[in-house]
């Protein structure tokens, strides 16, 4: 099961109240909208929306008490505006991403997520897409592979790696994460307190799921249905997302349409960090609509 990350902290800034409606943009197991579901009864909303459909059965099957005051949609949420106008969520209190993955994504998806795992490189949030990890990493040019290493994983060792998995597949297909795990431990990657693999992963994650770019369109499409006064709150879990939505939010408070609530990012406490180990990395950002 799925340990919601600053759970306390997200509701506290997005402060749901009675009657209120709300979109979680990533819904997973539901953790979040459960939260906000408590907060908004009798007759608040949750527009819950993940690209994931599996992940989207599990929070169903949990939420199914709640019956009409949840919607599940699946979808990217670089489409939120589009999905809230068709579902009548134009005009919402707040908006929440929990950005990543699950907990379900990386123990039962069986779809190549970790590295500690041996299982089919795939690595997509939606079942149904074609660009997996193993198309990438058997078929881009190498120079491009390193390329992608080094701007969405800030891997230093991304060239070296590149040409490891260059050579190595010429030999036969690459088609797990064992045979990927291997290749980088083996092309004389100097040890670090990570493991070497970790950079690799999160770099074709990104990029197969293109993540970046799905995060800032996601973001313009928020402000466009918040209402005024209304909040969107993003938790992210490593720098490169964190820089999109602080830039955001900067830019969105210089315009005037955004006022900025989290002065600097919150971050999980100690106690929440050696309950679960997944929160460390984590920011929490708000902003809320002043237009
Ligand atoms: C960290 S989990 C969310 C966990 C959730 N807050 C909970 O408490 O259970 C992140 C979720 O975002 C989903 N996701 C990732 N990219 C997405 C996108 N572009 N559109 C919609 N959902 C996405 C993933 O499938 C995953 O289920």
């Amino acid at each position: 099961m799925h340990i919601p990350v600053l759970l306390q902290e997200v509701i506290q800034f997005l402060n749901p109240q009675s009657n209120e409606n709300f979109i979680d943009a990533t819904v997973g197991e539901g953790g979040y909208t459960l939260a906000i579901l408590q907060h908004t009864a009798p007759f608040g909303k949750v527009l819950g929306i993940d690209l994931d459909g599996e992940a989207l059965k599990l929070a169903e099957k949990k939420l199914m008490a709640f019956g009409e005051r949840v919607i599940f949609r699946q979808g990217n949420f670089k489409d939120i505006a589009k999905i809230a106008r068709k579902e009548n969520f134009e005009s919402v209190n707040g908006v929440v991403f929990d950005l990543g993955l699950g907990t379900f994504q990386i123990e039962e998806s069986q779809r190549g997520f970790s590295f500690l795992r041996d299982e089919p490189l795939k690595m997509t949030f939606d079942p149904r897409n074609t660009l997996t990890a193993e198309k990438v990493i058997n078929e881009m040019d190498v120079n491009e592979l390193a390329k992608i290493f080094r701007e969405y994983g800030e891997e230093k060792n991304a060239y070296r790696i590149a040409k490891a998995i260059g050579e190595a597949r010429e030999k036969e297909r690459i088609t797990t994460t064992g045979q990927l795990v291997n290749i980088i431990m083996k092309c004389g990657v100097k040890k670090t307190k990570i493991h070497p693999a970790t950079k690799v992963f999160q770099a074709l994650r990104i990029y197969v799921n293109d993540e970046l770019n799905n995060l800032g369109q996601a973001l313009r499409g928020s402000a466009e249905i918040l209402e005024k006064k209304g909040r969107i709150a993003v938790v992210s879990y490593h720098s490169l997302e964190d820089r999109i939505v602080k830039n955001f939010f900067r830019d969105q408070q210089k315009e005037g349409v955004l006022k900025i609530i989290t002065k600097k990012p919150i971050t999980p406490t100690k106690v929440e960090i050696l309950n679960n180990y997944r929160s460390r990395s984590a920011k929490l950002r708000v902003a809320q609509k002043i237009i």
